[in-house]
Parts: structure tokens; sequence; C-alpha cells
């Protein structure tokens, strides 16, 4: 394995990957997102996902929370659609899937992300959800056929066992996307992207991303592109750099300690400028 002929992520890569919007297209043309994320006391994660993801482009987003979240989804982002976690869904409808953020790691999250795995078209796999498929190394064997992993380095060692440098993480993260059939977004300082035979770093971002919630926004980020039928890869490479970006941006009106997530998410738009 050469980590030599990794790609770089930049400007001029992700011009050649991003396709204008159709004009003449309508909400249907660009992909019905579902965002499976956030419990009782953890709900911030599903709104940020899900704020994210709307601010990315897709056609239509439905959240997916429990019952007693109502009304906090609905005050909070009246542009979603909601599902909830007590009701029987079908999951072959949506274009694209998240799951993990905010999710708990109880049985009742577990039995969720099981049948998401087994009807799922194009899922991201996040946080919880890693985090139970750490615990059931077997439902590997599982995973839908556009998955794409987007785990930090902590994440990633409880996937793939302890690793002493960023390097030794990278290299499994190439061995592993191979062996799976998956795309692995190792998040971090110069977060890598790979499918098993190529990779690539990015070069956005900066340590105001440093914070709680950070993850979450990009989770939504590379949902919405999936749903707009970008390839599993594109989507990562995209919602990678363009969550950077919209934080390096961000720096023009807070500094590195004074953002918020949910200041980088209003400039996800001028990203896309
Ligand atoms: N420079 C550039 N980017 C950074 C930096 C940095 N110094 N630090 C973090 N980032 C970016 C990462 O590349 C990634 O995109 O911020 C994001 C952080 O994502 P996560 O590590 O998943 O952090 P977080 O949003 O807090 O996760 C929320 O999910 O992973 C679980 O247990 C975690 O409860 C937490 C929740
Ligand atoms: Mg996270």
């Amino acid at each position: 394995i050469n980590l030599c002929i990794m790609k770089i992520i930049d400007k001029a890569l992700v011009q050649t990957i991003y396709k204008e919007r159709n004009e003449i297209s309508h909400k249907g043309s660009h992909g019905h997102s579902l965002i499976i994320a956030g419990s009782y006391n953890k709900m911030g994660a599903s709104l940020i996902s899900a704020k994210a993801c709307l601010r990315s482009g897709t056609g239509l987003l439905t959240v997916l929370v429990p019952k007693s979240e109502k009304q906090t989804v609905n005050i909070y982002l009246p542009e979603a659609m909601l599902h909830f976690r007590e009701d029987l869904i079908d999951f072959s409808t949506y274009n694209a899937i998240a799951i993990g953020p905010g999710l708990e790691q109880n049985e009742a999250a577990q039995k969720l992300v099981f049948s998401v795995f087994l009807i799922a078209k194009s899922l991201v796999i996040d946080a919880d959800a890693l985090n139970i498929l750490a615990q059931n190394q077997d439902w590997f064997n599982d995973l839908p056929e556009n998955s794409i992993l987007t785990p930090h380095p902590k994440e990633f060692d409880r996937l793939f066992g302890e690793h002493n440098s960023e390097q030794e993480r990278r290299l499994t993260a190439i061995k592993k996307a191979k062996e799976f059939n998956c795309v692995i977004v190792l998040k971090g300082h110069k977060t890598f992207i790979t499918n098993g035979i190529d990779s690539f770093e990015n070069t956005t971002g900066n340590s105001g991303l440093a914070k709680g919630g950070s993850g979450d926004a990009l989770t939504g980020m590379i949902t919405s592109f999936l749903a707009q039928k970008y390839t599993c890869l594109e989507a990562s490479i995209l919602g990678v750099y363009l969550h950077g970006l919209a934080a390096d941006i961000t720096l023009k009106t807070q500094s590195k300690e004074s953002m918020l997530i949910t200041d980088v998410i209003e400039n996800i738009g001028l990203a896309f400028q």
C-alpha cells in the first residue's frame, strides 16, 4: 500500500466533482435524505446533522427521533419531515440515510442500526452507530452496498483495534475500506478519505471545529450529497471540503475559540459560492 499516491482535496479537485444544480429541477430531483440521530437528552446531534443536511442541497429531509421530541424538531427545523422511532418505517424509500449521532447504544438503538443495515441503499454510519458496529463485528458483512464510515480516531480504534499513529490508522483504513467495499472518512486535523483504492487528504478546516457537534454537521452534509446522487467517494470529498471551508469562512466573523457549529452551518452557502 502506497500512501504517496494520496491526492489532495483542494478547490481544483472539488470543482471536477461538483455538479451545478439543474434549473429545471424539482425537489424529487435532489433526493430524499433520512437522518436517524438524537435521543431524549442528545437532540442537539440530530438538529445539527439535519440542519447541515438541509443547507447542502437535499430535495427532502426526514428526521427520525423519539416521539417525545416531536416539538423540538418542528420548532427548530420547519423544513424537515418527521418519523418516530416508535413507528414502522420503510427505509427503502430514501435515497440516502445517516445513522448514529446522539443515538446512544442501548438495545433499541442496536436493533435500529441492524434493521437499517438490511434495507438502506446508501448509508452514512457515524458516532454511536459506529460504536454499535464495533461491538457487532459480524455486521460488517451486512453493510449496505454504498456505505460511508465517518470515525474520529477513537471510534476508528474501537472498530479496528488500537493504533499508535495517524499513519498506521490510514494504512488500516485503506485495507478495511477495500475488504468491506466501503468508504472510510478518518476525521481529524487533516481528514483522510479512502475507498481502498484511491485516497485523499483534506486541506480545509481549523481548530475552531474541535468542539462537540462538528462531526454531526459533517454527517448531515455527506448524506445530503449522497441523496443528490454523488458517489460515496464524491459525497465524502465534497462534504469534508465544504465543511472545513465553511469553518474557515466563519473565521471572518468569529475566532477559533468563539465559533459554534451552528455558525459554521450558516456559512455552508458561502463555501458553495
Ligand atoms: N482541525 C480541523 N478540523 C478539525 C479539527 C482540527 N483541529 N478538530 C476537529 N476537526 C473536525 C474533524 O475533521 C471532524 O470533521 O471536526 C469534526 C469532529 O468530528 P467528531 O470527532 O465526530 O466530533 P463531534 O462532533 O464532537 O462528535 C459528536 O459523536 O463521535 C461522537 O462521541 C462523539 O459525542 C460525540 C459526538
Ligand atoms: Mg462525532
